[in-house]
């Protein structure tokens, strides 16, 4: 089998020379962010299925692209698209595409995703920047043997969120109005959502919000040394005692109106950078 070090660099050699400029910010788009993109002076777009060692997009999953170019002049790479664990894919290939963001030079992931909120403060389309992390998919992206190239065998995960972007994160959404929380994320495995019990069960061991992502793209990230800002939509309220029937398309638009909170976040959190 191909080492992970040779993918990653001819998925690089393939990249590097459609693009201008070494993106400084890596930014995966989750549920309600597929507009994003639009707000990038967009210098490149290169479709997943043309990048070498990319994984395949299933059925389920949208023709994703990653997006190069500048944001308030920041150089950046956006994923349009993500792949999940639900889909089928291996940890290693829903990770591939962070590895390949470390190589190309991004020094800071911003993740984004649509998630459950379970503590009884959260609103809908709330904000919730993530503090902590609960690995509950049951798998990890770092199993395996290490390769010491792109970082530690037992990587430190005290502060897998970097303090001075949560920090970063809270002055400028106060600045612009945006209510805000900040919370530990679980992440399971999906695709169903979660029953009565689990969302008791995951609220008692100390999550705010449940998401299906995020967690995986994290782990990496930090075994790379890369800096980690979290960013989830409360899309439905996960009350177990309360508890209402989802209704997808609902939270589909609940994602979108968190999305345009986003979508004023983001950049004043890049353009605030040190
Ligand atoms: N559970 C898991 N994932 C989710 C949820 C949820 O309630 N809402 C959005 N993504």
């Amino acid at each position: 089998m191909q080492a992970l070090v040779e993918k990653i660099s001819e998925a690089i050699d393939f990249l590097k020379p459609q693009i201008q400029q070494t993106p400084r910010i890596g930014l995966i788009l989750g549920t309600g962010l597929g507009d994003f993109s639009q707000q990038i002076q967009q210098q490149a777009s290169i479709a997943y299925e043309e990048i070498p060692h990319f994984p395949h997009s299933t059925v389920e999953s949208h023709a994703g692209k990653l997006v190069f170019g500048t944001l308030n002049e920041t150089p950046i790479v956006a994923m349009e698209g993500r792949f999940h664990f639900y889909e089928g894919y291996s940890m290693k290939e829903v990770t591939f595409p962070v590895r390949v963001m470390k190589a190309l030079g991004v020094e800071i992931l911003i993740i984004t995703n649509a998630a459950g909120g379970m503590n009884p403060q959260y609103q809908l389309a709330d904000i919730m920047i993530i503090e902590d992390q609960i690995n509950l998919m049951g798998d990890n992206p770092l199993r395996g043997i290490n390769d010491d190239r792109l970082g530690l065998r037992f990587p430190d995960m005290s502060a897998p969120y970097d303090r001075g972007l949560i920090n970063l994160a809270e002055q400028q959404a106060l600045a612009l109005q945006i209510r805000t929380q900040t919370g530990v994320f679980v992440a399971v495995t999906g695709p169903n959502l979660e029953t009565r019990a689990e969302y008791r069960m995951l609220r008692q061991m100390g999550a705010d919000c449940v998401g299906m992502s995020t967690v995986p793209e994290c782990i990496v990230a930090n075994h790379a040394s890369m800096k980690v800002l979290g960013l989830s939509v409360v899309t439905d309220i996960c009350l177990p005692d309360a508890l209402e029937p989802v209704d997808i398309s609902n939270i589909l638009k609940i994602a979108a109106d968190g999305g345009k909170k986003l979508a004023r976040l983001i950049p004043e959190i890049i353009a605030n950078l040190d």
